[in-house]
């Protein structure tokens, strides 16, 4: 019977992460005719209570090695289902045993679920009675060591490196953090939008933008064909309007003469055609290399979208047209960001999770940021506790403490104010920063961090900043000095969520944009917002990578997406 106390996308999320943990019978693995490593080891028993089941098994070996004078070879197979590999046992009149054993090579075998010899780390182990597959490779050529080597070197081979474990548990970290994230706001009753990923309008307004642009290619393909063949030049066209007139002519005298309708008709096709070859060849006499330009600018009207466009910042300006008609809404999706920042918290391209609440102030958007990471930790605690331990035991032993402590721990809130009285306390103490603190500054990450990691030792929320150092959008206070942000700071990380109160007030809106320099024109839209029907709300955006920084404790976002660009990068 159906479990009514948990919600039915709870249901299918703990279904489908931990499928294959009771009974005596194997689970075949769907729209596939083998049966998933995870199935079997990852079982309470640890596999023991399937021995004698015969299966099906495909996976790349971790590890193989030939024993007992070449009788036999043990391979360590992992099909990226969970962490651990299964012991695979292939005797040596099955397959070329030394075919098997490196490091990466693939194989689906069919063979019988054992017991292995009392005091054995495995629960259980796979006598092959018959291997289906091989998928060789040449351990002399193979681009990744069988030493130890760094996440550093790994990046180069990011088509490869999903075969290490520490990039399929990052995977499955991150997997599992998209579910939990759709499973949040869908038990919150939130609307998932997809916001475009070509915009023309800047969210942010930091002229940070990718921009999208055709003009380049067609000039570069216009040159090659102008080169191949060349525009017709001044005589050309000349000839070509001679024609014209000669065939005119003809016309007129067959008229004058009057001559049969079918001598007349075929001078006035010949006539038409002239004219179009005419035309064709004026066109053509008009094409210039290079970008097109007009009045000494770039002539975007030319471009594919007959103006300006961009790769999207954040999808919050779109995802709030919907938050003030649909109530609840998130968008979540792929932003772009030309900052050339060489951190290890910065990516060209990142993934971010931007709920936007109407009727909403900033107390309700700081409940919702709280409320949504914390479920997050506790989800990976729920459903991903094996690659949970294997980044513990790898990378940061405190993670899954931290984890623990978040998803129970309200979080420290305080204004930016009292978080500059706390930083400038620390410096009278002989606390060093590099950066120097006074009312007005943007927080450094080493003040973020201090606040979350020294001062307080859990997520903090700073709220209420300086107008001057954040985006026109927000909720200007009545102090007229500071507006309705918030941001979360958490421990490794520091920024991890910034959102805000938006400005609702049309006037307000419209002065904000003009005193901090930016366009109106392409913000007429988002004023639209204001000046009909305009309603309170609230909205924020987590950075989805910055996200599994903070669970795993891994230091570089590079290694948390799984093909990262920054500047000087952007491999496949
Ligand atoms: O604080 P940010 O710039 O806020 C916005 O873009 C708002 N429009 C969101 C909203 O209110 N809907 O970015 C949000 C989060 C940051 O807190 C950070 O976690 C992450 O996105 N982020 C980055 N992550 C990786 N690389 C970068 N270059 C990032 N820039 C921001
Ligand atoms: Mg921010």
């Amino acid at each position: 019977m159906a479990d009514h106390s948990t919600p039915p996308s709870a249901q299918l999320a703990q279904a489908s992460l931990n499928d294959g943990v009771y009974g005596s019978q194997v689970l075949k693995a769907e729209f596939s005719d083998r049966v998933l490593i995870r199935s079997i080891i990852s079982r309470t028993d640890g596999g023991s209570g399937l021995a004698g089941q015969r299966v099906r098994i495909g996976g790349w070996v971790k590890t193989g090695r030939k024993a007992d004078k070449d009788a036999f070879a043990f391979l360590e197979l992992n099909d990226g289902s969970c962490p651990g590999n299964l012991q695979v046992i292939v005797e040596a009149d099955k397959a070329d045993l030394g075919q098997l054993v490196p490091t990466g090579t693939c194989l689906s075998v069919d063979g019988v679920l054992k017991l292995p010899p009392a005091g054995t780390k495995q629960k259980v182990e796979l006598r092959v009675e018959k291997v289906v597959h091989v998928g060789t490779v040449d351990p002399a050529k193979y681009p990744l060591p069988k030493t130890r080597f760094t996440l550093e070197f790994l990046r180069d081979f990011v088509h490869l490196r999903p075969r290490t474990n520490t990039i399929s548990a990052v995977a499955r970290i991150r997997n599992a953090l998209a579910f939990a994230t759709h499973t949040f706001f869908q038990k919150h009753g939130f609307l998932y939008v997809h916001t475009p990923i070509i915009t023309t309008s800047d969210c942010e307004g930091a002229g940070e933008m990718f921009q999208v642009t055709t003009l380049i290619s067609e000039a570069e393909k216009l040159e090659k064909e102008l080169i191949k063949n060349p525009p017709p030049t001044e005589s050309d066209l000349e000839a070509s309007r001679l024609v014209v007139k000669e065939k005119g002519d003809i016309v007129s005298q067959l008229k004058a003469a009057k001559s049969s309708k079918q001598e007349i008709g075929d001078s006035v096709a010949e006539l038409k055609k002239a004219k179009e070859n005419f035309a064709k060849l004026e066109v053509r006499s008009k094409l210039k290399p290079g970008i097109p330009q007009k009045d000494g600018k770039i002539d975007y009207t030319r471009d594919f979208f007959a103006r300006q466009a961009f790769l999207t910042v954040s999808g919050q300006l779109q995802v709030e047209s919907f938050a003030c008609a649909l109530s609840s809404v998130y968008t979540f999706g792929p932003t772009f960001r030309a900052e050339h920042s060489h951190t290890s918290r910065h990516l060209a391209e990142f993934w971010m999770v931007e709920p936007e609440l109407a009727f909403a102030e900033l107390e309700d958007d700081m409940n919702c940021a709280e409320a949504y990471v914390r479920f997050l930790c506790q989800w990976l605690l729920d459903n991903c506790f094996d690659d949970m331990e294997f980044v513990a035991d790898k990378f940061d032993k405190g993670c899954i403490n931290r984890l623990k402590m978040v998803a129970s721990t309200p979080f420290e809130r305080i204004t930016y104010t009292k978080a500059v009285e706390i930083l400038v306390e620390a410096v009278k103490n002989g606390k060093v920063f590099e950066n120097k603190v006074e009312w007005g500054i943007d927080l450094a990450s080493e003040h973020e961090r201090y606040l979350t990691e020294v001062i307080f030792q859990k997520p903090v929320i700073v709220y209420n900043y300086p107008k001057g150092i954040k985006a026109f959008y927000m909720r200007l206070n009545d102090d007229s000095k500071t507006v309705a942000a918030m941001d979360v700071l958490v421990p490794k990380v520091g920024e991890l969520v910034g959102g805000s109160q938006r400005e609702e007030r049309y006037d307000v809106i419209q002065s904000r944009i003009l005193e901090m320099g930016l366009p109106v024109e392409p913000y007429e839209w988002y004023l639209d917002l204001r000046r009909y029907g305009t309603v309170k709300h609230s909205g924020f955006g987590l950075g989805f990578e910055r996200m599994i920084l903070f669970a795993t404790g891994i230091d570089n976002i590079r290694d948390v997406i799984p093909f990262p660009r920054y500047p000087g990068r952007a491999d496949l």
